[in-house]
């Protein structure tokens, strides 16, 4: 025992001093992850340099000392070409800065060097100062080594005896190696059509990522991946990072006239202004980052195993996602106690383990033209409160789930009526209603205790396990009226901050409530909104073949685990209808749930549904804890596959969809990944297409011969489970 206490403070003497080495005489840090290493020093004046950022390297003296590079021209100064980690706006640099700041005589240049350092096993911070008055940056960096990433962002202090102002305040600035021919890969989108991936190349210039929309927006998504223009899924160097802020933020990908390629995220500087008192401070997102040798999946595995172990509430210890039923598509707006009832009764059978009630439950919500803000039950619809239903469903096995849009109302509501000064508005201008509704600022205290109160009320009174908080539309009009003029714009931070405080303050009030955050879909997803929701609503379009791309895009940042995806009628928003079976299997990849209006379904229906769920409930644990291989996509063919191999690797599972054949072609040849080649594996087609008739095939066959599939016509679809024997 005694041995075995030794050798283990040993080993963590090794991983510790390993994710964090600092050589003192040419002050030079390198720090290292499984997955990477990253390096920057201190040049003679003092500005802190990016050294490296790229596969581990293991010798710090290997590293040469950060210098002062010399003027390349009176128009292309030193500064150009020198990696600054955090370079405020000032002296001679043109690119895009991490601070900009407005001192109260006008003055803007801001110039910060090394003040002095600390280290505390894995996290580094280095405080940095500007050159004349005290205008502190501590840059905060965090190394997750068994995950392979870094966790950066900074904290800015006004340690002067004047007012400054803040006019951007970036996480990090990441310095990839100088080139050309980079690619980008980023996330954008709309409603109804989230995390579509798009790789452009990376050219001299800027192209911006952003959210003006105080979420994080469907339009893009913080999280990028830039490779050296020839990785592919599985293979090449990828860089990429994650920002958390649910509220405006900005990526900028820049490369400069000297080819330094930079990735520069934070706070979006557009409307920003944010003032610092004497003694004031403010603290930016957090950044990750990381880079893999394995492809854009690797780059993904990364994410998807940190997000499931750190992030999500609970992180290793939390539960596997239960089967969800939904009952917005089937009832809409008009619920009854009855009505919720009969729902239940059928969803229970077919092993679904939460039932959620949408909108429509509370006040005078009979549409989406009055009640919101009226956290009331309707007593019309549920006159003996939702405990009577909440029972029924407890009775039948499920746990109870309510939808809540809690930062919203109706103008045609009684908080309204009571409160029109709570909503974000500029005095005498118009205020913008987007689907009848405003949105309530929550970077009062008041409105900020009163949602608190609304929740926790509920939370209280019912056995709720699950909210699904939605968020239904983007700020317009972003005025804080009590706040002063001088201070107003802080809404953009203190709203999402109350934001946080809330979801926290709930959780922890009442630690078994989960919560799926949603805005109209996947509005507002990013690393620190998850930090606080059990599964996020990926998008309102729930039709199979659209789910693929979004589904594609999503998991390039986000772990399947909680990806919400759900079953539900066709034909759909696209006029398009898929075979039910195609419709689980696509929603079988990630949390799966059922959102159709089971009073429609026919008997074949629920028997295919019963089976699909049963063996969802057996693969659960792959497709939630498993690492994902991306073998085909539906951006660029015409079967998309995907599989998932546990992390014991005992099982495997995969998905191929067809989207339409053409000229009687069979589907390609699907070879595995991730598999153990001297191990055999029973193999069982989920239905009669898969062509591989032995019951076993080894590791080497699966993946160097592969898998063939029968998938005729449009839209059909298969699954394959394999077991490890
Ligand atoms: C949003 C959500 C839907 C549903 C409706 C209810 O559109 O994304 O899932 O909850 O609101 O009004």
């Amino acid at each position: 025992m005694r041995t075995c206490l030794v050798l283990l403070a040993a080993t963590a003497a090794f991983a510790q001093s390993q994710s964090i080495q600092f050589d003192a005489t040419r002050k030079v840090w390198l720090l290292t992850t499984s997955q990477s290493s990253y390096a920057m020093g201190i040049s003679p004046e003092g500005s802190l340099l990016n050294l490296y950022w790229g596969a581990p390297l293991w010798r710090i003296a290997d590293l040469p000392a950060a210098v002062q590079r010399r003027d390349v021209s009176s128009f292309d100064p030193r500064q150009m070409l020198e990696n600054e980690e955090f370079p405020g706006w000032g002296g001679p640099r043109y690119y895009e800065p991490a601070l900009k700041i407005t001192r109260d005589d006008g003055g803007r240049d801001l110039v910060l060097h090394y003040v002095s350092h600390r280290q505390q096993q894995d996290t580094l911070d280095i405080t940095m100062k500007d050159i004349r008055d005290d205008i502190e940056v501590v840059l905060h960096y965090q190394v997750f080594p068994q995950y392979g990433l870094l966790r950066r962002n900074a904290t800015i202090s006004n340690r002067t005896q004047r007012p400054l102002t803040i006019e951007s305040a970036q996480s990090a600035v990441w310095n990839l190696p100088a080139g050309d021919g980079y690619q980008l890969s980023y996330l954008s989108g709309r409603w109804a059509s989230e995390t579509q991936l798009i790789r452009e190349p990376v050219h001299q210039g800027e192209i911006v990522m952003e959210s003006r929309k105080g979420h994080t927006s469907h339009y893009a998504n913080p999280w990028f991946a830039i490779d050296n223009g020839n990785a592919s899924e599985e293979n090449g160097p990828v860089w990429f990072g994650a920002l958390g802020w649910s509220g405006n933020w900005r990526i900028t990908v820049e490369q400069t006239a000297y080819r330094q390629v930079r990735v520069t995220g934070g706070f979006n500087s557009f409307d920003f202004a944010y003032p610092l008192a004497p003694g004031e401070h403010l603290d930016t997102p957090s950044f990750y980052g990381g880079y893999s040798r394995d492809g854009y999946g690797g780059a993904s595995r990364l994410l998807h195993r940190f997000e499931r172990e750190t992030i999500v509430p609970g992180g290793l210890q939390s539960r596997l996602r239960p089967v969800l039923y939904n009952s917005w598509e089937a009832t809409t707006f008009n619920v009854t106690e009855a009505g919720q009832e009969a729902l239940a009764d059928k969803a229970a059978p077919l092993g679904v383990e939460l039932f959620v009630i949408d909108d429509g439950w509370f006040g005078a919500r009979n549409n989406d033209r009055a009640g919101l803000g009226d956290w009331v039950v309707n007593p019309k619809k549920f006159p003996n409160g939702l405990k009577p239903l909440i029972d029924h469903v407890n009775k039948l096995g499920m746990d109870f789930g309510l939808w809540v849009e809690p930062e919203m109302v109706n103008p045609d509501s009684d908080l309204y009526r009571a409160h029109p000064d709570w909503v974000i508005n500029f005095p005498g201008r118009p205020r913008s209603e987007l689907r009848n509704q405003l949105n309530l600022n929550l970077a009062r205290e008041d409105v900020k205790e009163h949602i608190f109160n609304v929740l926790d009320k509920l939370a209280s009174e019912y056995n709720i396990r699950y909210f699904k908080w939605d968020m239904n539309r983007s700020f317009a009009e972003p005025g804080w009226p009590e706040a002063g003029a001088a201070n107003e714009r802080k809404l953009w931070v203190a709203y999402v901050r109350n934001l946080y405080e809330i979801l926290d303050r709930l959780r922890a009030k009442h630690p078994k409530l989960e919560i799926e955050d949603c805005s109209g879909g996947g509005g507002r997803i990013d690393i620190e909104a998850i930090r606080r929701a059990d599964e996020v609503w990926t998008s309102d379009n729930t039709d199979a073949f659209d789910r693929l791309r979004i589904q594609e895009g999503f998991t390039q940042a986000y772990a399947p685990k909680i990806m919400s995806a759900w079953v539900t009628d066709v034909p759909n928003m696209n006029g398009r209808s898929t075979p039910l079976a195609t419709r689980f299997l696509v929603a079988m990849q990630g949390a799966l749930g059922v959102g159709a209006n089971l009073n429609k379904w026919a008997p074949e229906d629920f028997a295919l549904a019963t089976k699909m769920i049963g063996v969802y409930k057996r693969i659960r644990g792959t497709i939630q804890l498993g690492n994902l291989y991306r073998l085909a996509s539906p951006r660029t063919n015409d079967v998309t596959v995907n599989q998932y191999v546990a992390a014991d690797g005992r099982q495997s599972v995969v998905f191929a969809f067809r989207h339409s054949q053409q000229y009687n072609t069979a589907a390609p040849t699907i070879c595995l990944r991730g598999l153990d080649e001297k191990a055999t594996y029973k193999i069982e087609g989920l239905d009669n297409k898969l062509i591989e008739k032995q019951p076993v095939l080894s590791g080497a066959y699966l993946m160097n011969r592969g898998l063939n599939v029968n998938l005729r016509g449009d839209f059909d679809s298969t699954g394959v489970i394999l077991e490890k024997q």
